[in-house]
């Protein structure tokens, strides 16, 4: 029998930072591929609140789980990036129909520049087809809860770059209640 050919897909974008939303579209694509390469946009036009190296981090901490998910950053043309990781199939995912102007633009491009790459969109899951990382980044400049936006190992990190007050005020009341917890306990 022929030696099956590896499918790998990229699925690309700013990730600043990572979402449920892009986690839950990562968790379902990663199991249309061999390989599932998550592409961090390093954009030099873009002041990102995390540098790319750190939001890849961000997202291997919360990928680990999934065996056939690499995390890595691109510059340039996402063509050329998915050409040179031999990835035949570029991931989307679509929210709602504001996406899809933009969306279909992009893979129209895509596919010109290079034909034998196509894109595949997924839909968003329900629960998150509001959110998006901006959203998460306002909600978290103003000191709101962010728990049910993003990983919640990454809460603090998010919360302290965005808000850095609220986020001391919420480290100093965490410290003081352990304080309190530890002398309850004596
Ligand atoms: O999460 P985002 O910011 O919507 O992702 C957009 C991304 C990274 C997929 C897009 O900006 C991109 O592919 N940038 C790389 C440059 C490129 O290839 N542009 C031409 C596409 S028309």
């Amino acid at each position: 029998m022929e030696d099956r050919k590896i499918r790998i897909g990229i699925y690309p974008g700013s990730f600043d930072p990572i979402t449920l939303g892009h986690l839950d579209i990562i968790e379902r694509s990663s199991r249309l591929f061999d390989i599932l390469i998550v592409g961090v946009l390093v954009n030099a036009a873009k002041k990102p609140l995390f540098l790319a190296e750190e939001r890849v981090k961000m997202i291997q901490s919360v990928t680990s789980h999934i065996d056939n998910v690499r995390v890595c950053s691109f510059g340039g043309l996402l063509v050329d990036f998915a050409k040179q990781e031999h990835a035949e199939f570029i991931v989307r995912g679509l929210r709602a129909v504001t996406d899809f102007e933009y969306e279909l633009q992009m893979a129209q491009m895509n596919r010109t520049m290079c034909p034998g790459i196509d894109t595949i969109f997924l839909t968003t899951d329900l629960r998150y087809a509001y959110l998006s990382s901006s959203v998460v980044k306002e909600v978290a400049s103003y000191g709101g809860n962010i728990d049910r936006f993003i990983p919640v190992s990454l809460v603090p990190e998010v919360m302290s770059r965005c808000n850095p007050i609220s986020a001391d005020k919420k480290g100093s009341q965490e410290d003081k209640k352990n304080e309190q917890d530890r002398t309850d306990h004596q």
